[in-house]
């Protein structure tokens, strides 16, 4: 399975502080934002990876990750998204990445306190499809929000006035090599831009959609609230901790 971390947009919510950088290169912190989602991914055993980034800001990815040294990485890949064309039009670009193989997709200004291995354990085991991973959160319509039915999801509505539930659909997300053919057919939303909701809400017509509920804090850093938040919470709890597969809880007793 390769990894992909989605690092670009104009991070408007966040101006000025987006005025003359980037948004995945402001601190939540210690670190610098990027540096959460790429640990959650190795963490995870994903170790090729790929962070697609934009605007005028790009070469700075490149100098601060470099070949990913402070993650134990021995190479990063990079890709260049021009334009503004959303979460979706971004991941279209990883497709030659892929390369046909599966990706856990993380989005760039997502952080959490845990680790995602056991979902991505299950994703693999699953085989095909996909996998999101959602969270109970009190602000639901600032998320794609799921309706739920039992295990099942019946869809998915991006930042709904009116929430069907009071979970979150988090910005970690798992997709076979048939995710580039279902981008090739949405069309931009309200907000001009492609989403990825509409991506999962294919899944989900197709039978072909499953999900989990994350354990610990999850948060995204994208607006002032957020990113205050976030930084709060990394420096009280640390995040991204560390936990023990099953197979190494089995081998440790
Ligand atoms: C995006 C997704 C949304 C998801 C959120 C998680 O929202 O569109 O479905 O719940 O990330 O962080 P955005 O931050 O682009 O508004």
């Amino acid at each position: 399975m390769k990894g992909v971390v989605l690092a670009g947009g104009l991070g408007t919510r966040l101006r000025p502080l987006t005025a003359v950088t980037n948004k995945h290169l402001l601190p939540v912190f210690n670190q610098p934002m990027i540096y959460y989602p790429i640990q959650t991914l190795v963490n995870a055993g994903i170790t090729d990876i790929m962070v697609v980034t934009g605007g005028n800001s790009a070469g700075d990815f490149l100098r601060l990750l470099g070949n990913g040294k402070a993650f134990g990485l021995k190479h990063l890949n990079y890709t260049y998204q021009e334009g503004e064309g959303g979460i979706a039009d971004a991941l279209s670009l990883v497709e030659h990445f892929a390369a046909k193989e599966p990706v856990c997709v993380v989005l760039g200004d997502n952080i959490i306190e845990g680790n995602i291995a056991s979902a991505v354990r299950a994703y693999r085991h699953q085989g095909s499809g996909a996998k999101i991973i959602l969270k109970k959160v009190t602000d639901p319509q600032r998320f794609g929000v799921p309706e739920l039915d039992g295990s099942n999801v019946v869809s998915i509505e991006e930042k709904p006035a009116d929430p069907k539930s009071d979970y979150a659909v988090i910005g970690i997300y798992m997709f076979d090599g048939e995710v580039y053919d279902i981008i090739r057919t949405l069309k931009p939303s309200g907000r001009g831009e492609m989403e990825i909701t509409d991506v999962n809400n294919a899944y989900i017509a197709r039978g072909d959609m499953t999900w989990e509920e994350l354990d610990g804090w999850w948060t995204d850093a994208g607006t002032f609230e957020s990113l205050l938040y976030a930084s709060d919470l990394v420096a009280r709890t640390g995040a991204n901790k560390m936990q023990l597969t099953q197979e190494e809880v089995g081998a440790n007793v």
